[in-house]
């Protein structure tokens, strides 16, 4: 698929998407969260995507915000309009894809730009890059989630003293408090994405279904999560993915799944 704001490529199984507005540090306008959702549906649906990795083009940023010059002379509505839009269509779609979804977090990232990367399930960061929810310097707060996922991640006092200070974290500050998962070298972040994809691709591609439904359940407070779970695991019994994992362990042997 080719897109104006998004650099896309499927490799090995795994959807690179490079978010790529270099010249305004991959700010997220209208286009490119439009891309991003298309993206992130293809991903959904392809039987041959088995996971994703997220970054943003150059050197600078992963994303820098959402896109500010869009939304300078919004009123109430639209605002909550352009939050329905980022939160339900793009950012819950990546939290809720099946398939695992790695934030490879290479600069800035700002705003809607560390909302995006906590709508992702993994975050590698690079060393020494810089995090943050700057809306209150604009006047305004985080609305593509980021209240509720940076809460979630970090708990209420971290949470509302990065949202209430603006201040940027460190990469090492955000693993501290549990923001990121890993922090790595710069030329070692792709590298690091794969390597935990490359596991995750001998695993079961609908027990990783399940298990990402019922973990995402367990922050969603609309769903009983251990009802969720038991759900889940039901189903896994239905998969033919089930029968070979476990008849590969009684034949001691290493499991083909054909994610059925
Ligand atoms: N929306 C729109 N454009 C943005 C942007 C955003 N969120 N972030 C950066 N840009 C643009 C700048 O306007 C500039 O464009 P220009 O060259 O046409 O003037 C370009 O990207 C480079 O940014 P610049 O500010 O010159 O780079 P810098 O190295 O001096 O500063 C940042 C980097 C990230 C500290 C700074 O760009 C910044 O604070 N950005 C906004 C972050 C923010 O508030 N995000 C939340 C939005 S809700």
């Amino acid at each position: 698929m080719t897109y104006n704001n998004l650099l896309s490529e499927i490799k090995d199984q795994v959807l690179h998407l490079t978010i790529n507005r270099e010249s305004k540090l991959n700010a997220l306008n209208r286009e490119t969260l439009a891309e991003l959702a298309d993206a992130i549906t293809l991903a959904t649906s392809s039987r041959e995507v088995r996971g994703v990795i997220i970054t943003g083009a150059g050197e600078k940023a992963f994303v820098a915000g959402a896109d500010i010059s869009e939304f300078s002379s919004f009123n109430a509505e639209q605002g909550e309009q352009l939050a329905v839009k980022g939160q339900v269509t793009v950012f819950d779609a990546i939290e809720n894809c099946p398939k695992p979804v790695i934030a490879a977090i290479n600069g800035f990232a700002l705003g809607g730009g560390l909302e995006l990367a906590m709508a992702c399930h993994i975050r590698i960061a690079a060393s020494g890059i810089k995090l943050g929810l700057p809306e209150v310097s604009l006047g305004l707060i985080p609305g593509y989630g980021g209240t509720q996922r940076l809460t979630r991640l970090v708990g209420k006092g971290h949470a509302i003293e990065m949202i209430a200070t603006a201040d940027m974290i460190t990469a090492e500050r955000a693993a501290v408090i549990g923001l990121v998962n890993h922090v790595v070298a710069k030329e070692e972040l792709l590298t690091k994405a794969l390597e935990i994809l490359e596991k995750i691709k001998t695993r079961a591609p609908l027990a990783i279904a399940n298990a990402i439904l019922a973990v995402n359940a367990a922050t969603d407070y609309q769903q009983n999560g251990f009802e969720v779970e038991i759900n889940a695991f039901g189903k896994c019994f239905t998969t033919e993915d089930f029968k070979e994992g476990v008849t590969a362990f009684q034949e001691k042997r290493k499991p083909v799944f054909t994610g059925k």
